[in-house]
Formats: C-alpha cells, sequence, structure tokens
C-alpha cells in the first residue's frame, strides 16, 4: 500500500510531464506535414495584395536616391519581402485555383521573372546603387501585368 501511495504521485508527475512534452512532439510533425503538402497556408491573392503590392510600391516610389538608412532599410525590407512572396507564388497557396496555376510553365516564367527582379533589386539597395534600383523597378513591371492578363484577366493592378 505504500510503495502505491508513493508510486502514484509520481505516476501522475510523468504522466503531466509527457503531457507536457506533447506539443514539442506534435507540433515538429505538424509543421513536416504542410512542408511536405507542398501548399502555402495563404492564398496567392493574400499574398498579391498583402506583400507583393505593398513591397513593390516601395520598390516603384523609389524614383529619388534615398537619403537616410530608415529609406534603404525599407527598400531592403521591400525586396527581401518580395523575393520570399515570390518563392511561395512559385509553390501555390491555399486558394482555389492556386495549386494550378503555379503548375503552369508559364506561370512559373513569370514569376522566375519577379523573383530576380527583387533579387536585382536587394543587390542594388545593398551596394546603395540607385540607378540599378531603377533598372530592376523597371523589370519588375512586366511579369505583374502579364501574368495578370493570362491568369486573371479582370485584375487592375494596384501600383
Ligand atoms: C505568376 C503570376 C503573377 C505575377 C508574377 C503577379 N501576379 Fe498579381 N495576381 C496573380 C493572380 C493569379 C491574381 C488573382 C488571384 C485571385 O484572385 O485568386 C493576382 C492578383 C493580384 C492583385 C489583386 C487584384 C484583385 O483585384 O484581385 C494585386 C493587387 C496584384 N496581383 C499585384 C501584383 C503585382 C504588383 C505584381 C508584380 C510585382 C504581381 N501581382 C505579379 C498572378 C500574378
Amino acid at each position: 500500500m505504500s510503495t502505491e501511495a508513493t508510486f502514484r504521485p509520481r505516476t501522475v508527475r510523468r504522466i503531466a510531464w509527457l503531457i507536457s512534452c506533447l506539443p514539442l512532439v506534435l507540433l515538429p510533425a505538424a509543421a513536416q506535414e504542410t512542408a511536405a503538402s507542398g501548399k502555402p497556408p495563404v492564398t496567392i491573392k493574400e499574398l498579391m495584395e498583402k506583400t507583393i503590392t505593398p513591397a513593390t510600391n516601395t520598390i516603384w516610389n523609389a524614383y529619388d536616391p534615398p537619403t537616410t538608412d530608415e529609406q534603404w532599410q525599407a527598400l531592403e525590407e521591400a525586396a527581401v519581402t518580395l523575393i520570399a512572396a515570390s518563392y511561395v507564388t512559385s509553390v501555390g497557396g491555399s486558394g482555389p485555383m492556386d495549386t494550378d496555376w503555379a503548375k503552369q510553365p508559364s506561370w512559373r516564367a513569370f514569376n522566375d521573372v519577379m523573383m530576380s527582379a527583387a533579387k536585382d533589386a536587394l543587390t542594388a539597395v545593398r551596394a546603395r546603387d540607385h540607378d540599378a534600383l531603377l533598372v530592376a523597378s523597371d523589370v519588375l513591371y512586366p511579369p505583374c501585368e502579364g501574368c495578370h492578363m493570362q491568369f486573371n484577366p479582370g485584375v487592375v493592378n494596384a501600383q
């Protein structure tokens, strides 16, 4: 009886400890599942509106050379955001058409131009090279328009 009495609280503690560890075991498994399914947990439309548009606007609005570090930093953030968003849109998204869209070779082609322009923008920003930034900025527009004309002809490009 006395062994049982000391055993029980310890068992309870062990169970409590095991339960407290469950998230550590289950969360990575859940994360792996999301990664394995290859489907990002946001829609392409959300990425377009919430990340790609504000990031490109920051880049497109930099007609004049930035004069402060903060301005360069904002441009750097925009370029990094755009690279990351382009990576996601190359895989797809959680919208009804997103996976089908991302499978099309022409989708990939437009997306690649957008991503490489974003990478060039980042390189230009890090070199504090405003002329190179303007070049990247110009290259960035055609893939938006081309992809919208092919995949979503009613889209009005917010710029
Ligand atoms: C690879 C293809 C592709 C590229 C490149 C692309 N878009 Fe899009 N964009 C889409 C598609 C498809 C939609 C519609 C998504 C939906 O409705 O589910 C969309 C929607 C949008 C929307 C929402 C408009 C609306 O009313 O639905 C905005 C804003 C937008 N894109 C901005 C941009 C900008 C700015 C760029 C370039 C920097 C860009 N997109 C590049 C495919 C693309």
